[in-house]
């Protein structure tokens, strides 16, 4: 998969691909995620890719024609399936649509900007607009990051075992169960006993009702939707 992103603001999005999983997806060859500045897309010397908004309205409003310039020059050189607006009113981010466009070839991200953007990029250029939650962040950058990530853990051999992707919370409509590790006591506090019986059959028991109770309590909505997926 090729994810390329356009932002005025790359060096925000550098760490969270450097390191762990998605260094690992990329150093396997598996992801190439490339981080284009929308300021190299600017005609003026000054490289500004801003202005103010028409209208009574006070504000800055990034312009249609540098994004336009970044969006034709990425697509000459690669076909891509989805060009995604990072924004707060867009499809919320679920781990179904994580799904789905992990199973997509090549992905461009735009990311939003706290100042707006020139809707005609919106209207004409972009295919499909993402939020990662119902709040407001002061730009893309971050939700870029955080839709890349859910992602591209996805893309089969990137997790070591293929199966802890399946496990995840949300894969079912469930959330996960809970997990412990040694010691079996500590502090007094005890792992669950059924967990150290060595009868797989109780376990896989016992983590379904984990699951459908912690989805029950935290999250009931998800036992709606369970035929969605
Ligand atoms: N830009 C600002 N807030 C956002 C959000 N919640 N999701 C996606 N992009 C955003």
């Amino acid at each position: 998969m090729q994810i390329d992103i356009i932002s005025v603001l790359p060096e925000l999005l550098q760490g969270p691909f450097a390191h762990s999983i998605l260094k690992r997806a990329q150093d396997k060859g598996l992801v190439s995620i490339n981080l284009h500045h929308l300021r190299n897309y600017s005609t003026n010397r000054h490289r500004s890719v801003d202005d103010y908004a028409f209208g009574p309205d006070a504000g800055m409003v990034l312009q249609v024609e540098p994004i336009y310039r970044a969006i034709e020059d990425l697509k000459s050189r690669c076909h891509y399936d989805e060009i995604i607006y990072t924004s707060p009113d867009g499809e919320l981010l679920t781990q179904k649509l994580a799904n789905e466009l992990s199973s997509k070839q090549n992905i461009m991200v735009l990311c939003g900007h706290y100042k707006g953007i020139d809707h005609r990029v919106r209207e004409h250029l972009i295919t499909r607009e993402v939020s990662i939650g119902d709040y407001v962040l002061s730009g893309g950058e971050l939700a870029a990051a955080v839709i890349v990530d859910s992602v591209v853990r996805l893309i089969p051999g990137v997790l070591n075992d293929e199966t802890s992707a399946l496990s995840d919370s949300f894969q079912d409509n469930l959330l996960a169960p809970p997990v412990y590790s040694r010691p079996a006591v500590f502090n007094g506090w005890e792992v669950p006993k059924v967990l150290m019986s060595g009868n797989f059959k109780e376990i896989e028991r016992w983590q379904m009702e984990q699951a459908l109770e912690r989805t029950k309590r935290l999250r009931p909505h998800l036992l709606d939707s369970v035929d969605e997926q």
